[in-house]
């Protein structure tokens, strides 16, 4: 009876000092909890004969209930104090809520767009989703045609991919529009890819197509060095090296240079393009004797790796809050 007694007294005294929510905590935890001193209390009566389990137990249990009506009253009464608006400091700065921002890739997207914007281009949206026709066959790869394999990408039943390139939309922009013409599509690409520092399987193209009658390699080569030296913000070294696309003639590439962390310096492939095809301005209803054109592909996450200094693609595609808050 005595120690239910003192312990009571024990418990009043000290919550006459509580003033804040921790210490609210402690003196639940102190009493109530698993291993608290009201538990404690009851564990010890299991040991007593039975006629003081009859008395002390009624008595245990109306302090618990007493301590936990009290603790609860005043986790009310603080609770409130340290939230109410009468109590906060007001001229105090406020609590800055954690927000995301745009991904790196789409930054340096709408970048490039805007140095396209200056040079006259006028912008298209590229599909996700296209046909067999206007990926390969319009673009002058017939079926079966072996380049065909450096596109490799997911076909679904139906027949329609996952564009593994965005001249995939050249067919369209070149019957849908009359030249003089220039656009640029940018646009996400998928293919079948073994994934290394430089191939991720998800990756974005802008495509530049420029159509008049009297569009030249020249002019290709310029804008492609206008668009990269403004990009980068200096003249940055780049050559010019024949390739091949079934869809241009003749193929081009141009590669820019990088510096490695140990200061060697490296050639990245970064903008295949060329003169389009005659085919490919017959398909679309343009006569090849009297239009001429260029096409392009930038390689996006590539041009944002160099701007960076990003040493592995596939950082973009992590979603890790280390790597895309430094953007
Ligand atoms: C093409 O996709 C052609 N359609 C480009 C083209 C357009 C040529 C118009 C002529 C005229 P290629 O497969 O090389 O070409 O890809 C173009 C660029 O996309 C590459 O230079 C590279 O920068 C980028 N790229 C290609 N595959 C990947 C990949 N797996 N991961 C990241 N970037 C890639």
């Amino acid at each position: 009876m005595d120690k239910v007694k003192s312990l009571r007294e024990e418990f009043e005294n000290e919550i006459k000092n509580v003033r804040d929510k921790k210490a609210v905590d402690s003196l639940y935890i102190k009493y109530l909890g698993k291993k608290g001193l009201v538990n404690r209390l009851l564990t010890d009566i299991t040991k007593m004969p039975e006629t003081e389990k009859k008395s002390l137990g009624p008595l245990i249990n109306s302090l618990k209930k007493d301590i936990d009506n009290k603790i609860k009253t005043l986790q009310g009464s603080v609770f409130s104090k340290e939230t109410s608006p009468a109590s906060l400091d007001k001229t105090l700065p406020g609590i800055k809520p954690q927000i995301g921002h745009i991904h790196p890739i789409t930054q340096m997207k709408n970048y490039a767009e805007d140095i396209f914007l200056t040079m006259g281009f006028e912008i298209v949206d590229s599909l996700e989703i296209d046909d067999d026709f206007n990926h390969f066959e319009a673009l002058n790869f017939p079926k079966g045609h072996p380049a065909r394999d450096m596109w490799d990408t997911f076909w679904t039943k139906e027949y329609f991919l996952p564009i593994a390139h965005t001249s995939t939309m050249q067919h369209r922009i070149l019957k849908t529009h009359n030249p003089p013409f220039r656009v640029i599509i940018p646009g996400k690409c998928f293919r079948y890819e073994a994934t290394d520092t430089v191939h991720e399987h998800t990756f974005y193209q802008i495509e530049g197509i420029y159509v008049s009658k009297d569009a030249s390699l020249a002019e290709l080569i310029g804008t492609l060095e206008k668009f990269v030296y403004t990009y980068y913000g200096y003249k940055i070294p780049y050559k010019i090296q024949p390739t091949y696309f079934p869809f241009v003639e003749p193929g081009l590439e141009m590669l820019v240079e990088h510096k490695l962390k140990n200061g060697q310096k490296k050639w990245l492939e970064l903008i295949p393009a060329g003169m389009i095809h005659p085919n490919v301005l017959k398909a679309a209803g343009l006569d090849p004797n009297v239009y001429k054109g260029f096409a392009w592909a930038i390689g996006l996450d590539r041009l944002v790796m160099l701007k960076y200094g990003i040493s592995d693609i596939r950082e973009f595609h992590k979603g890790d809050l280390r790597f895309l808050q430094q953007f």
